[in-house]
């Protein structure tokens, strides 16, 4: 303090003014530029998000358009108008701080931390529905159906009744076994005219009598036999059990399913109908009631997909949900971050410490707040709004 004060700015609330400031005025001046650059720096950190966001929709526009259709436009359309309604009630905080309206002030900031808490709840339902169905970032999202992504653990091993046909298990089962004489796709191997995802015999028998043949074999002498070669019995791996079998054959309709074959027990109902559960001793293991029915197709428009067992479903859609999962978890982050400002806010409304000369921090909680909205603005069409 090397400077004559002698004027009488400092009469009230001195409390409040750092002394190395000359007058609330400036205090509050400085503390602005402070906020604006910070404000800046929040920029540059969320930049870094969107230009992942704007990299990868380039070059993989498919998994945006293919998983937005799991995120709830509901909800975030919901969540849009809380928000743009919490940052009203923030700038009428900051006009009642301004105004030395107290009453308005910590009703106003109340407002505003009840809609933050409305944000987080609406927040975690979908969060956790998302993590419920296993849409999340990483190898955690379940294996790939169509069997080109690089081999990462999944899900699926730990929890799925391992008697359940399962195609992701059957494609690992398959590629071990059968794929030396098919090919892994059941198309390319080395036996001259048998296509497994095109074969007429595959889709004129149900999961069960496919199971039934796999284990049986087709000797050339078989009457059924087209090539001369020898189809071994369970393909020549005797350690295939019958709940292998019914995986593999699970497999084999999503081949089919890809291969465009919707014939008679191709529908890929095998695939995603929780059969019931196979015994291993049973000689028809995975018959499922519903693979062979003709009607099938009309469940192709069923609404709710299985992206597990969805075979149009793109590679690596788990990129999808880093993305979606990074972005609004870093922006929930903020939420509550501005929630604890405004609380504290709040709590210093209520002891009286805002005045109209000193309101700095409600204006500078009001910016940092406005922010946070504004980067959900962005977030909520780029993330939910794409077809
Ligand atoms: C050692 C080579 C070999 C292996 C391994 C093998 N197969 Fe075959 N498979 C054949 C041959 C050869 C035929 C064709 C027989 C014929 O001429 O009808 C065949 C035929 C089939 C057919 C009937 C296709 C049709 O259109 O008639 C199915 C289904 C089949 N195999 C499934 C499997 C499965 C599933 C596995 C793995 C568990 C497997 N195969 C393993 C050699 C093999």
């Amino acid at each position: 303090m090397t400077e004559d004060h002698d004027s009488p700015p400092h009469a009230v609330n001195d409390r409040f003014l750092a002394h190395h400031f000359d007058s609330h005025e400036q205090q509050f001046a400085a503390s602005r530029l402070g906020m604006w650059i910070f404000l800046g720096t929040e920029i540059l950190l969320f930049s870094g998000l969107f230009c992942a966001y704007a990299i990868y929709r380039n070059s993989h526009p498919e998994l945006f358009a293919y998983g937005a259709r799991f995120l709830d436009t509901g909800w975030g359309f919901l969540n849009t108008l809380v928000l743009l309604f919490s940052s009203l009630t923030m700038a009428l905080a900051v006009r009642s701080a301004q105004l030395g309206d107290q009453r308005g002030l910590v009703l106003n900031l109340a407002l505003t931390l009840f809609c933050g808490v409305d944000f987080l709840g609406i927040k975690a339902i979908e969060y956790r529905h998302k993590i419920h169905e296993n849409l999340v970032w990483g190898p955690g999202f379940a294996d790939d159906p169509r069997g080109d992504a690089k081999s990462a653990p999944t899900v699926t091993d730990t929890y799925v009744d391992p008697s359940i046909p399962n195609a992701d298990r059957g494609r690992k089962l398959f590629t071990g076994t059968c794929s030396a004489c098919h090919g892994t796709g059941g198309n390319d191997g080395a036996i001259k005219g048998i296509q497994i995802s095109t074969s007429p015999f595959v889709a004129g028998n149900d999961d069960a009598s496919l199971v039934a043949f796999i284990k049986r074999g087709r000797q050339p002498n078989d009457p059924l036999n087209t090539t001369g070669g020898t189809m071994l019995p369970r393909g020549g791996n005797p350690n295939l059990t019958d709940s292998d079998l019914g995986h593999i054959v699970a497999y084999i309709r999503l081949l089919q399913q890809r291969a465009g074959g919707k014939g008679s027990g191709g529908d890929g109902g095998a695939v995603t109908a929780p059969n019931s559960p196979a015994t291993d001793k049973g000689a028809t293991t995975t018959a499922s009631p519903t693979s062979s029915t003709p009607s099938a197709p009309a469940r192709d428009e069923r609404p709710v997909i299985d992206p597990r067992r969805d075979p149009s479903r793109p590679p690596n859609m788990h990129i999808f949900f880093g993305i979606y999962f990074a972005m609004t978890g870093l922006h929930g982050v903020h939420v509550i971050a501005g929630m604890c400002v405004i609380a504290w806010l709040l709590f210093r409304a209520r002891r009286g410490d805002f005045t109209r000369r000193y309101f700095g921090p409600v204006d500078l909680g009001g910016l940092y707040w406005h922010l946070v909205d504004l980067i959900w603005i962005y977030l909520f069409p780029l993330l939910y709004l794409i077809h």
